[in-house]
């Protein structure tokens, strides 16, 4: 691999700039990772994770231990070393739904201003087509004379979180936009132990990879969304969402991945790229009303829940409900736009009591909604509780011992907005059983007459 080593810097090490750290340094390059937040730089230092991400640490704490990456709160020196300089800062979404590029500039400034002759600048971060031109002239702007030119490139990352090294290290494709030889031969070096094991990578213009990154996370948005609808139509006529998501799914045009039907999708992604796609599409004169669809489906699968709560129990006041997971997926400690929280917002404002577990995300979750109880176990959040809603299938519910929980509840009423029990069992024991998109089951009791 000897001649292919690149040095990269890589701005930013939140999710996407950590695990690019990890394995651009993994798969043999020299990283240097750099974010101006000083306390997260410690961390890192120190040999410890922000967040929560299988297989992260290890790859990083191997790639440190051996020289092949580190970690600093500003390094022009590295920057100047650099063949390429990745940016992967957060893109979080302004009020008015279009994404917030200040990080963006500021990245690219720092970038111009250091990097020498033929350095690439990549935009790694989510961003709306046409963001590369602005960081051109940001570079533009800034760059001292006679410092060489640098070229810009895209290379969005498609790494979902809590499965993002595997993502990032056999990748369905990678996506370079790039629109000089010279970039395009720096990526091409930079990815070129992939590409060596098999794995694609596709080469677009820098507009066409900004713009296929928002065009997969919008129509993975839209299985999800289309997977909920289908599941209020399977609740009113009687049918299963999970069996036909699985006819569906056996047609290769369409794929059983994303149709599960459910809470709706949360996390950092989606919904803010979804936003802001559709502001994209509108500033440029097309309205894209299939997405708005798509958030508003979203929106709904949340009040569908609140009304099955409802129509079982009635008044809301004094109720104590229990979330199981809060999560925003399973798998992580994210909770960003996490639906369960949303839930837990909607069911607290009308008057129920909520207590809520999750394995690893109660300390994230207790800082957004401090008011929220939280619970060291399951049956604990579960104890005297009126309704059980499971927000996030952890597999840790998938396997609870359902006998205990019919009996530490003060009424044996489950709502599975995640679809992780099977229906016939949850009569066996006793529980009103309210599935999404597929048959409920009402217990029998026999302790009122009609
Ligand atoms: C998503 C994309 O899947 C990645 O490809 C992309 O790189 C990433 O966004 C990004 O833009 O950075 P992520 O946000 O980690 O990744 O989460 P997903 O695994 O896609 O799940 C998103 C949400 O959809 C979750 O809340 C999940 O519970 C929900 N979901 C997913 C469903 O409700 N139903 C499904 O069938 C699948």
């Amino acid at each position: 691999m000897g001649e292919t080593v690149m040095r990269i810097v890589v701005i930013g090490t939140g999710h996407v700039g950590l695990v690019t750290c990890g394995t651009l340094a993994a798969i043999g390059h020299s990283v240097t990772g750099l974010d101006s937040d000083e306390e997260k730089i410690a961390t890192l230092v120190a040999g410890r994770l922000p967040f929560v991400e299988p297989e992260l640490d290890e790859l990083i704490a191997r790639a440190t231990g051996e020289g092949r990456l580190r970690f600093d709160v500003e390094a022009p020196e590295a920057i100047a070393e650099a063949d390429a300089v990745f940016i992967c800062v957060g893109t979080p979404p302004l009020p008015s739904g279009e994404p917030n590029l200040i990080a963006m500039e500021r990245a690219a400034e720092i970038a111009g201003r250091y990097a020498t002759d033929g350095c690439v600048i990549v935009e790694k971060s989510t961003v709306p087509a046409g963001t590369a031109e602005r960081v051109r002239r940001v570079i533009a702007r800034v760059r001292p004379v006679g410092r060489g030119r640098v070229d810009v490139a895209s290379n969005p990352e498609f790494l979902r979180e809590g499965h993002a090294v595997r993502d990032a290290l056999e990748p369905d494709r990678i996506l370079v936009g790039a629109e000089s030889e010279h970039s395009r031969a720096v990526l091409r070096r930079v990815y070129e132990p992939l590409v060596a094991r098999g794995y694609s990578l596709i080469e677009t213009d820098i507009n066409t990879a900004e713009l296929a990154k928002h065009a997969c996370n919008a129509f993975l948005a839209l299985k999800i969304s289309y997977a909920n609808a289908l599941a209020q139509i399977c609740e009113r006529a009687g049918a299963d969402v999970t069996a036909i998501a699985g006819v569906m799914g056996a047609d290769s045009r369409i794929s059983r991945s994303f149709l599960d039907a459910g809470l709706g999708f949360g996390g950092s992604c989606f919904p803010k790229d979804l936003q802001a796609f559709e502001r994209l599409s509108a500033r440029l004169g097309y309205e894209f009303r299939l997405l708005r669809e798509v958030m508003l489906i979203n929106e709904d699968a949340i009040s569908a829940v609140v009304s099955k709560i409802q129509d079982e129990l009635w008044n809301l006041d004094g109720k104590k409900i229990a979330l199981f997971g809060l999560a925003f997926k399973p798998g992580t400690d994210d909770v960003r736009e996490a639906p369960a929280l949303a839930l837990a917002r909607r069911l607290m404002a009308a008057g129920a009591r909520v207590t809520a577990h999750d394995p690893e995300a109660m300390r994230n979750a207790k800082q957004e909604v401090p008011q929220l109880e939280v619970a060291p176990g399951a049956l604990d959040a579960a104890a005297g509780a009126h309704c059980v809603v499971v927000c996030t299938e952890w597999p840790v519910y998938r396997t609870l011992d359902l006998e205990a929980l019919e009996a530490v509840m003060a009424y044996p009423f489950v709502v599975d907005a995640r679809n992780i029990y099977d229906g016939k069992v949850m009569r066996e024991h006793g529980f009103v059983y309210r599935p999404t998109g597929r048959p409920n089951v009402d217990a029998f009791r026999a302790n009122v007459s009609p």
